[in-house]
């Protein structure tokens, strides 16, 4: 056993439920949550604000290098010490996260950064290869998944909860686009790790996969 308990990877597509359902599980826990695409995200703000599109290699290794990124005690997202949660919710932040994630550079230095704050354990990490390459050796793995559809609606519903109209067909179209650069690119892609437990939240509530996820701990923490 780690010092302060199991590693929980939760890994899946975009709008899946990994958010809502890491964050609902470290606090019946009492775990840190680590929302790795929350610092992708941070990432992709950092450079949209210094250097536009993100197409200059030599630029992005010089942002690689002064970026500080990490969590507050309550798991916002800090970009050089200020909370950017509100920032990268942003869908071209999305977009951006998403290209900027094929860079081995980027991916390197987040790794290493996730690694050091889960290493004792006692977190939930949610993410697309924490199962495969952060924490391979996670005491749970579990892989959500959603149809393409609902996952569309989930992300509608937010956006309107913070004032925001997205159409659903430009939704789905950014969704599906990310996904696809998630699953086809050549450095850590997004899959199932063979000893991930893979959950569909097409039909589920939140009560219901957050309860499924922590029973499974449980059950970790008592082998
Ligand atoms: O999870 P979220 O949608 O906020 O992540 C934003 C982007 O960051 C994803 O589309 C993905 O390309 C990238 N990402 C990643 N590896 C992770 C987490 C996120 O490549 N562990």
């Amino acid at each position: 056993m780690r010092p302060k308990g199991i590693i929980i990877a939760i890994d899946g597509p975009t709008a899946s439920g990994k958010s809502t359902t890491a964050k609902q599980v470290a606090a019946r826990l009492g775990y840190l949550h680590i929302n790795t695409g929350a610092m992708y995200r941070a990432f992709a703000l950092l450079v949209h604000r210094s250097a536009g599109d993100g197409h200059d290699p030599v630029r992005i290794h010089e942002l690689i290098d002064e970026a500080e990124i990490g969590f507050d005690g309550n798991g916002n997202i800090l970009l050089n010490g200020t909370d950017v949660s509100r920032e990268i919710l942003e869908p071209e932040i999305a977009l951006l996260a998403s290209e900027l994630s094929t860079n081995a550079e980027v991916r390197a230095k987040m790794v290493e950064k996730q690694r050091e704050l889960g290493a004792a354990g006692g977190v939930v990490l949610e993410g697309r290869d924490i199962g495969t390459v952060v924490f391979p050796d996670a005491e749970l793995k579990i892989f959500l998944v959603a149809d393409a559809g609902i996952r569309a609606e989930r992300r509608e519903q937010e956006f309107e909860r913070m004032g925001t109209h997205i159409s659903l067909d430009e939704l789905r179209w950014q969704i599906e686009e990310r996904d696809k650069r998630d699953r086809e690119r050549t450095i850590s892609p997004l899959r199932k790790a063979a000893d991930a437990i893979e959950l569909d939240t097409t039909n589920t509530t939140i009560d219901e996969q957050v309860q499924r996820v922590y029973e499974l701990a449980q059950g970790k923490m008592e082998v």
